[in-house]
């Protein structure tokens, strides 16, 4: 069975990723996947001001989310809204889990993902280029999110849905973040209605595709510091 777009029920859209593009910033990652073009950025660690936002123990996670206006064919407002600070606060939660942030008290890390043009997935698509430009910034790392869409569309279980897929009348879309290697779920939002056996085969869906996200992730890394003599 193909889909819409004649992609199998279990294949990602083309992903392309490219790391160090924003030169001002400490990390960066230029991440397009499908019609999704996603610039994740890093400034920091540095201190955090006002001071009585700092944390005496760690590093202070800023995520932010945000579509530019022209990302989709219906302007996008660009004040954020209740959307883009929900996503930004559940995806900051899962940055949190991958970069030993101990190590840096009193300070706090600035992380961006601006979305250029959308078609569904942007917030798989941005956690995933923000965990890059994590790596990208030598922030000291217990993994990286590997973060994918999966759910139902046309009565089939599919991993990484348009936007046409999204927009199907029994569409159910859930957003999963995986911290890997550790194989950990760190981020779950979900769109629709399902039973929970149904659930389980999205989820299933999702894990095995976060697997194949990392896989290039690693590879993007790999791309721009490759290994030298005998850990290649
Ligand atoms: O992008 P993602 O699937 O993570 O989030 P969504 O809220 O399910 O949105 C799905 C898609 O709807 C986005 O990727 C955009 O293509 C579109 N969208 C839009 O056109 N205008 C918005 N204000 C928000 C989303």
């Amino acid at each position: 069975m193909t889909r819409l777009d004649n992609r199998q029920i279990d294949q990602l859209r083309p992903i392309n990723i490219k790391l160090g593009v924003v030169k001002s910033a400490d990390g960066s990652c230029y991440l397009e996947w499908g019609r999704n073009i996603v610039i994740a950025t890093v400034h920091g660690p540095k201190p955090m001001f006002p001071k009585h936002l700092a944390d005496s123990t760690k590093a202070v996670i800023d995520y932010r989310y945000r579509m530019a206006p022209f990302s989709v064919s219906d302007r996008k407002n660009p004040v954020p809204g209740k959307r883009d600070k929900e996503i930004s606060l559940v995806s900051g939660f899962a940055l949190e889990k991958a970069i030993d942030l101990e190590q840096f008290p009193n300070t706090v890390i600035d992380i961006n993902s601006i979305i250029l043009s959308a078609d569904a997935g942007t917030r798989a698509a941005a956690l995933t280029a923000a965990s890059l430009a994590c790596a990208d910034a030598g922030l000291p790392m217990k993994g990286l999110v590997s973060a994918v869409a999966s759910g139902r569309a046309n009565g089939e279980f599919v991993l990484d849905l348009t936007k046409d897929e999204e927009d199907t009348f029994d569409a159910v879309d859930t957003a999963i973040g995986v911290l890997m290697p550790q194989n950990e779920i760190v981020l779950m939002q979900m769109d629709g209605f399902v039973n929970q056996k149904d659930w389980k085969k999205i989820i299933s869906v999702g894990v095995k595709g976060a697997e194949k996200v990392y896989e290039l992730q690693k590879k993007a890394i790999l791309e721009k510091y490759p290994l030298e003599g005998d850990l290649q």
